[in-house]
C-alpha cells in the first residue's frame, strides 16, 4: 500500500514506510507472509541467515501479488562473495530481482568494501535495485564511500524511542541515507512502559503502535515482525492517527540507549 509516509531515496527510488519483519517469523511464514500482503504491508524484510527466504517466497506467490505490489529487502553476511550471495538469496526467493540489497552487518576488519564493491556488482546487473548497510557506523560508512564513491540508500540499525541515536539521524539525513528501524517493538521488552502506556490511552491505541508511529512521522521505516495475525493487524493499524509535536518529544526523550540485542553497534 502507497502512504504518504514512503521514503524517497537518493536515487530517486521510493521505499514503503513500514515493512514486516521476518526474524524468527518461523510459524507457517508462507501463510503469515500471505496474511500480511494481503493486509497492506508492501515491504518484507529478511536476511540470507534467517532461514526465511524460500516460505516468503511461497507466500509471496500465495498473494497472487505483482512484483511491483511489494518491495523486498534481504541482506548478505560479512563472511559472503556478496556477489553470489544475492544470486543465492534470489534464488531462495524465487525473485528475479530485490529491492534492497544490504550487508547485514560490517566484517571483523575493515568496512567491507569488498562486500560493498559485490553488491554494487549486483546491481549493475539488475539482481537488485538498491544497495545499503545495516548495523553501520558513520565512520565505516565513510569508508565505503571513500572506496567506491557509492553512497549506501539505508542504514538499517536498532531504533526506537528507548534506543536512538541523534548523532546517527543527523549524518543519515547530511548524507541522504534512509533509517530502517529493526528491534522497533523493543523485541516487548519496553511495552509496559507508564509513558507510553498512557500515551496510548491518550489516543486510544497499543503501545506497539504508538512506537512505531513514532518512527513513521520520523521517517524512519520500522520494520516490526509478528507471528501472530493479531499483532500483524495490529501493527499496520497506523496510518489513522497521529502523535503531536509535544508527546513526539515525550517519546524522544525516552531515550536510554536501549538494546534488545546487547548495545547499539553503530555507536
Ligand atoms: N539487521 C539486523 O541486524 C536485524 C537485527 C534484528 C532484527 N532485524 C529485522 O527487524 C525485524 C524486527 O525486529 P525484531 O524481530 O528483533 O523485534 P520486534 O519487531 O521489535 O519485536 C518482535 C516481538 O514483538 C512481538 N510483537 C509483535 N507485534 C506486537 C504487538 N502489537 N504487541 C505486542 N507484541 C508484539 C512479536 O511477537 P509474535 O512474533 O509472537 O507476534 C515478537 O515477539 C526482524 O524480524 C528482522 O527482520 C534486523
Amino acid at each position: 500500500m502507497k502512504t504518504e509516509h514512503d521514503i524517497r531515496l537518493h536515487t530517486g527510488r521510493t521505499m514503503p514506510a513500514m515493512g514486516i519483519g521476518t526474524w524468527q517469523l518461523s510459524r507457517d511464514t508462507a501463510d503469515t507472509i500471505a496474511f500480511a500482503l494481503d493486509l497492506g504491508y508492501s515491504m518484507i524484510d529478511t536476511s540470507g541467515d534467517y532461514g526465511t527466504q524460500p516460505g516468503i517466497g511461497e507466500g509471496i506467490k500465495r498473494s497472487g501479488k505483482p512484483r511491483s505490489d511489494f518491495y523486498l529487502v534481504t541482506k548478505v553476511e560479512e563472511t559472503d562473495d556478496a556477489y553470489q550471495a544475492t544470486r543465492r538469496n534470489l534464488d531462495e526467493l524465487a525473485l528475479d530481482h530485490a529491492d534492497l540489497m544490504l550487508i547485514h552487518r560490517p566484517p571483523r576488519t575493515g568496512a567491507g568494501e569488498a562486500l560493498w564493491r559485490g553488491l554494487i556488482r549486483a546491481r549493475q546487473e539488475g539482481m537488485t535495485a538498491d544497495i545499503g548497510v545495516s548495523n553501520y557506523r558513520t565512520d565505516q560508512i565513510d569508508a565505503l564511500i571513500r572506496d567506491t564513491g557509492e553512497v549506501p540508500t539505508v542504514n538499517q540499525i536498532e531504533w526506537s524511542p528507548f534506543g536512538h541515536s541523534p548523532a546517527m539521524l543527523d549524518y543519515a539525513n547530511t548524507k541522504g541515507i534512509a533509517i530502517q528501524a529493526y528491534s522497533p517493538l523493543t523485541r516487548g521488552h519496553r511495552l509496559d512502559d507508564e509513558t507510553l502506556i498512557g500515551m496510548a490511552g491518550k489516543y486510544g491505541k497499543t503501545p506497539a503502535q504508538l512506537l512505531i508511529r513514532w518512527n513513521i512521522q520520523n521517517k524512519v521505516a520500522p520494520l516490526p515482525k509478528a507471528n501472530l495475525r493479531a499483532h500483524a493487524e495490529e501493527n499496520f493499524a497506523v496510518f489513522d492517527f497521529e502523535i503531536e509535536a509535544d508527546d513526539m518529544g515525550v517519546l524522544d526523550r525516552l531515550n536510554e540507549r536501549f538494546s534488545a540485542l546487547g548495545s547499539l553497534p553503530y555507536e
